[in-house]
């Protein structure tokens, strides 16, 4: 997909994709970072959009690593489905349901989630839900990994975790956060 698609997929769903223009290579490098990539076997994605920093992340991933990636988006699932690598799992769904596409898979709990859904504009008690989720399944000393453009939704990394490093990634349409949570329950 093209800037121009993805600025009109943006268009037509502004809520749920939060943004019109995909993540810079400077924000994709500035998300996985912080990933230890030769220890990582079990990744997640949420938000995927049409695959952007997913290339990054398969680009780097141990060839024994999964990344399942949530999108609930049907034509950016159906780029995402463009990619072919036998590691990445496209699931066209909402990142509420974490757990359930965890266990079909065989995996119980993840090392890191890398996110970019856009928190600030969907309904607070979903974006609860679905981080509360994250938390739950992800190991503990795993990271979650979110970026926003503001910081309006930091209180609820620190209300869930209990903690949130921010950085700030300016080479970016808009300028954007990441912001990176531990699990240390
Ligand atoms: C800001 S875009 C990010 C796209 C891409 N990852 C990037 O960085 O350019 C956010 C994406 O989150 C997706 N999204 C929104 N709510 C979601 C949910 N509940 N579960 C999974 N994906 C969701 C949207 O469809 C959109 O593609």
């Amino acid at each position: 997909m093209n800037r121009l698609g993805f600025f009109k997929e943006s268009i037509k769903n502004l809520r749920t994709i939060g943004t019109i223009t995909r993540s810079s290579k400077y924000l994709c490098k500035g998300m996985i970072r912080h990933v230890d990539f030769k220890k990582a076997r079990v990744l997640v994605e949420l938000g995927a959009g049409d695959g952007v920093i997913t290339k990054y992340i398969l680009k780097n991933m141990h060839k024994d690593c999964i990344l399942l990636t949530f999108e609930v988006n049907e034509k950016f699932c159906n780029r995402l489905r463009l990619i072919k690598d036998k590691r990445l799992v496209v699931i066209e769904d909402s990142a509420e349901k974490i757990g359930e596409y965890l266990k079909k898979h065989g995996a119980s709990e993840i090392d890191y989630i890398v996110s970019a859904i856009p928190f600030v504009t969907l309904p607070d008690e979903l974006g609860t839900s679905i981080i509360s989720n994250c938390q739950q399944y992800l190991r503990k000393g795993g990271l979650f990994i979110q970026v926003h453009y503001s910081l309006l939704a930091k209180k609820m990394y620190q209300k869930i975790f209990g903690n949130v490093d921010i950085s700030f990634v300016p080479l970016n349409i808009p300028p954007a956060f990441v912001l990176v949570s531990e699990n240390r329950a």
